[in-house]
C-alpha cells in the first residue's frame, strides 16, 4: 500500500499571472523535488488539495492531470494518485537550466541593407486626410463583377485551372489575354511564352534581381527614386549608381555606359512623375545596345495620365530584348490581391518561371481565372476607365487645392500619376510636418527615403490621392496648408 503523506504548504496567489492549477501543479513538483512526497507515495485526493489550498475541485483536478500527462504520477486504480516509480528523469529535466536563446542574427546567410524604409501610418485609412503613396479606394473596387468572376473562376470548365497545382504554369487565359488586350494597350507585343504572372511588380522585381543582379553588378537607380527598388538591389549586394532626374525624366549620359541594369519608371518617374522624353527613351535604348546593359522598366500606374494619351511603354521600342517590363494590377483592381506580370524574352522567363517555382510555385489559380475572366468580359476595362475617371477627379482637386492654399509653393503639378512630390521651400522639414499634421488627422509621406546619398534632401514630401476620399482632398490640403502657416509663423 503506498504511503500518504500530508500536504505540504502550498502557497497559491490570486495576483499571480499563473493560472492557480499551474501554480498547484508547480508546488507539488517543488514537493516532490524536496522529497517530501517520494517515489511511490500517494498524494493527497483533489479534495484534499482543494480544501488545503483553497482551491476549487475542478482546479485540483486539473493540476493532477496535467502531472499525470507529463509523467510525475501514475494512477493506481481504487487508490488515487501516486508519485511515478521513476520520477528522477522528469525532475532533473524541470531543473535543468533554461537553455541559450538561439543568436538568429548570427545565423542568417542572407544580406539587409542600409537604406531608410518608406513610412507610413498601418492604420492610415482611419485617419480623415490620409495621402498616402499607393493605396486604395476601396469604393471603386469593381466588387460586383469580382464576384462574378470569381464565381464563374470555379465553374466545371474554371475549376482545374484555379485549383489545380500548376508547379510552374500560369493561367494559361491569363496570358494570352495579357497577350492579346492588356500589352497591346501598352503599344508591346508578346508572346505566352514571354509572360510570367508574379505576386505584383514588386516581386517581379525580386525575381529579376535575383537572377540578374549579384555582388560585381553596377546598377543605375533614378535619385530621387523608388526606395524598394534600392532595397531589392542592395540586398543582392549589387552596388548602386545614382541617375539624376530632370524635367524629362532620368538623365541618360555617360555614366550609365559601364552599368549592368539601369532600374527606371518612365511612364510616371517615382516619386516626380514626369514622363520620360522620346528622345531620352531612345539614348537609354541605344546606349542599352550598344553597352550591353538590360533596362527593368516598372511601369506599375501607367493607366494613369489625365491628359493626351498615355506614352507606350519603353519596351514598346525596344528591338533587343534588353527591357524587361514589369506590370502590375494593384493600381486598377488592389494591391492586397498581389498580382502583377513580367514581360521579357523567353529564356529569360523561363529562368524566373524556375526560380519562383521553388519559392512559391505559382501565384494562386484561383486568383488568375478570377482576373482572366474580368478581362475576357470587359469589365477589368470598364473598371479602370472608370477608376480613371475617379482618380482625375481627385488629381484636378489636389491640383487646386495646392494652387489656393500654397500659392507661393513652386510645385510641377505633372499630368499623371497617383501623387504629388511638393518641394517645400529651403528649411522646411517634411518629416517634421509629416508628425505635426498626423496629429492633425492628416497623413503625408516624408520624400527623404526617395533620395540615394546622405544627407538626403528633407523639403520633400508625397501627397498620393488615390485612398482618400474625393471631398476630403480640398479640406485637407487647406488643413496642412493651416499648419504650414502655423508652423512658418
Ligand atoms: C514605383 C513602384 N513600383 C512598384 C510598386 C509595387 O507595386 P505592386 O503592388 O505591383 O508590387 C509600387 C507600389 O506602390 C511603386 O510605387
Amino acid at each position: 500500500m503506498p504511503r500518504r503523506r500530508s500536504t505540504p504548504l502550498i502557497r497559491m496567489s490570486r495576483i499571480d499571472d499563473e493560472p492557480l492549477y499551474r501554480q498547484l501543479r508547480n508546488g507539488l513538483i517543488g514537493a516532490i523535488e524536496q522529497g517530501t512526497f517520494g517515489p511511490g507515495d500517494l498524494l493527497p485526493s483533489s479534495r484534499t488539495l482543494a480544501l488545503e489550498t483553497g482551491v476549487s475541485r475542478n482546479t485540483a483536478n486539473l493540476a493532477l492531470q496535467e502531472l499525470l500527462t507529463e509523467g510525475f504520477i501514475q494512477s493506481v486504480d481504487r487508490v488515487g494518485y501516486v508519485v511515478s516509480l521513476d520520477v528522477g528523469p522528469f525532475v532533473a529535466a524541470q531543473r535543468k537550466p533554461p537553455g541559450t536563446p538561439i543568436n538568429w542574427e548570427a545565423r542568417f546567410r542572407d544580406t539587409t541593407d542600409p537604406f531608410p524604409h518608406m513610412r507610413k501610418p498601418s492604420d492610415w485609412s482611419s485617419y480623415p486626410y490620409p495621402f498616402v503613396v499607393g493605396q486604395p479606394d476601396p469604393s471603386l473596387f469593381p466588387t460586383r463583377a469580382w464576384n462574378r468572376a470569381s464565381r464563374a473562376a470555379l465553374d466545371p470548365e474554371n475549376r482545374s485551372n484555379s485549383l489545380n497545382d500548376l508547379i510552374d504554369q500560369d493561367d494559361s487565359l491569363l496570358t494570352a489575354l495579357l497577350c492579346e488586350r492588356i500589352l497591346p494597350a501598352r503599344g508591346m507585343s508578346a508572346t505566352p511564352d514571354q509572360v510570367l504572372i508574379s505576386l505584383g511588380s514588386q516581386q517581379g522585381l525580386f525575381l529579376v534581381s535575383h537572377a540578374l543582379v549579384g555582388q560585381e553588378s553596377r546598377v543605375g537607380v533614378e535619385d530621387p527614386g523608388y526606395p524598394d527598388a534600392r532595397h531589392i538591389f542592395s540586398r543582392r549586394r549589387g552596388a548602386l549608381r545614382a541617375l539624376p532626374v530632370d524635367d524629362q525624366g532620368v538623365v541618360v549620359d555617360g555614366t550609365v555606359d559601364d552599368l549592368d541594369v539601369v532600374f527606371t519608371t518612365p511612364s510616371h518617374h517615382y516619386p516626380t512623375n514626369v514622363t520620360l522624353s522620346v528622345g531620352r527613351r531612345q539614348q537609354l535604348l541605344l546606349s542599352a545596345a550598344d553597352k550591353d546593359f538590360v533596362v527593368i522598366e516598372d511601369d506599375y500606374d501607367a493607366e494613369f495620365r489625365y491628359q493626351g494619351q498615355p506614352t507606350p511603354a519603353l519596351k514598346a521600342l525596344d528591338d533587343t530584348g534588353r527591357v524587361i517590363y514589369l506590370g502590375s494590377f494593384s493600381k486598377f483592381l488592389a494591391p492586397g490581391l498581389r498580382l502583377g506580370y513580367i514581360v521579357a524574352d523567353a529564356p529569360l522567363i523561363d529562368h524566373l518561371r524556375d526560380l519562383r517555382r521553388y519559392m512559391l510555385r505559382h501565384p494562386a489559380g484561383l486568383l488568375q481565372r478570377t482576373v482572366a475572366l474580368m478581362i475576357e468580359s470587359g469589365d477589368y476595362a470598364a473598371g479602370v476607365r472608370k477608376t480613371r475617371v475617379a482618380m482625375k477627379d481627385k488629381w484636378e482637386r489636389v491640383a487646386t487645392s495646392l494652387a489656393q492654399h500654397l500659392p507661393h509653393w513652386d510645385i510641377p503639378i505633372q499630368t499623371g500619376g497617383l501623387s504629388i512630390w511638393v518641394p517645400g521651400p529651403p528649411g522646411f522639414d517634411a518629416t517634421a510636418m509629416a508628425g505635426r499634421a498626423l496629429a492633425r488627422g492628416i497623413v503625408i509621406e516624408p520624400g527623404d527615403v526617395c533620395f540615394l546619398d546622405k544627407p538626403r534632401p528633407v523639403n520633400y514630401f508625397k501627397l498620393g490621392f488615390s485612398g482618400i476620399d474625393t471631398d476630403a482632398i480640398e479640406p485637407g490640403i487647406r488643413a496642412l496648408a493651416g499648419l504650414i502657416a502655423e508652423s512658418a509663423g
